[in-house]
């Protein structure tokens, strides 16, 4: 694992953007796993901005398969994360919506949308590079705490905690949908690289558990030191929790230039 401490949201977005750049000129038709909430949203936008100059890649062959998707919100719904996706990335790249990918929420079929959507993962060929944030309770996606570390996608309930820092999206607390359906830990440790961004005090706990703390569902995003490449971006405020913050800073302040992430 990779702890890249560095110095506000704007130098991680820098280096966010940079790397699923990266990954885009390398492979022209690679897959992005794509996260929701406010964390990846200033990464997104260096992303659009880039693009827009023109100094980004293509993303004429690039497919995304979204992390996870509420249940019961009408099709369509502005909080939906398909609409969300949409709307503050891949309509902007001119990634159109048939190459988005979302669990599908509105199925008859709830019992089977997470094996649809991991037939779909795996058809694509696997997810290159997985964007994610960290839940304030250390949920990855929405695997909430004592989710299986080998879980697949499927539906899930969410804690009291994420429904009242989500509510923020929506008019009020009782409009926050009650159920998920996520990518499983185990669907996420698939993923060729993980990409976890963490910005704010808020995140600061769950950042040290997940790095540093135990391998353990009490902190589902700890799955990651089982990852052969994560790289965790943080922010003061996040990365103000972590016993070795030091030495991530003096490995990053030493890292080759020819290395990359
Ligand atoms: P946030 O959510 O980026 O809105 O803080 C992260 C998460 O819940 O995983």
């Amino acid at each position: 694992m990779e702890v890249v401490p560095l110095g506000s949201a704007g130098q991680i977005a820098a280096v966010a953007a940079g790397i699923v750049e990266a990954v885009v000129r390398r492979k022209p038709a690679a897959v992005l796993g794509l996260a929701t909430g406010s964390t990846p949203l200033p990464t997104y936008r260096e992303l659009l901005g880039r693009h827009k100059a023109a100094l980004g890649p293509s993303y004429a062959a690039v497919t995304c398969f979204n992390l996870d998707e509420y249940v019961g919100l009408p099709v369509g719904h502005q909080q939906s994360y398909r609409a969300t996706i949409a709307r503050e990335l891949t309509d902007g790249l001119g990634i159109g919506a048939d190459r988005v990918h979302g669990p599908n929420p509105s199925s008859d079929d709830l019992p089977i949308a997470g094996e649809c959507y991991e037939a779909l993962i795996a058809a694509a060929g696997g997810i290159d590079v997985q964007v994610l944030g960290i839940g304030s309770d250390g949920h990855l996606a929405f695997n909430e705490p004592g989710s299986s570390l080998a879980s697949r996608t499927r539906i899930k309930t969410l804690t009291a905690q994420t429904r009242e820092d989500n509510a923020r999206f929506f008019g009020s607390l009782d409009e926050v949908p009650t159920h998920v359906l996520t990518q499983g830990l185990g669907t996420i440790l698939e993923a060729r690289h993980l990409l976890l961004i963490a910005t704010g005090e808020t995140k600061a706990d769950a950042t040290a558990a997940a790095v540093e703390g135990p391998v353990s569902a009490s902190c589902p995003a700890s799955v990651l030191q089982l990852h052969p490449h994560v790289t965790v971006l943080l922010d003061p405020a996040a990365a103000s929790s972590l016993d070795r913050l030091a030495h991530y800073r003096e490995v990053y302040c030493a890292k080759p230039a020819w290395q990359g992430f």
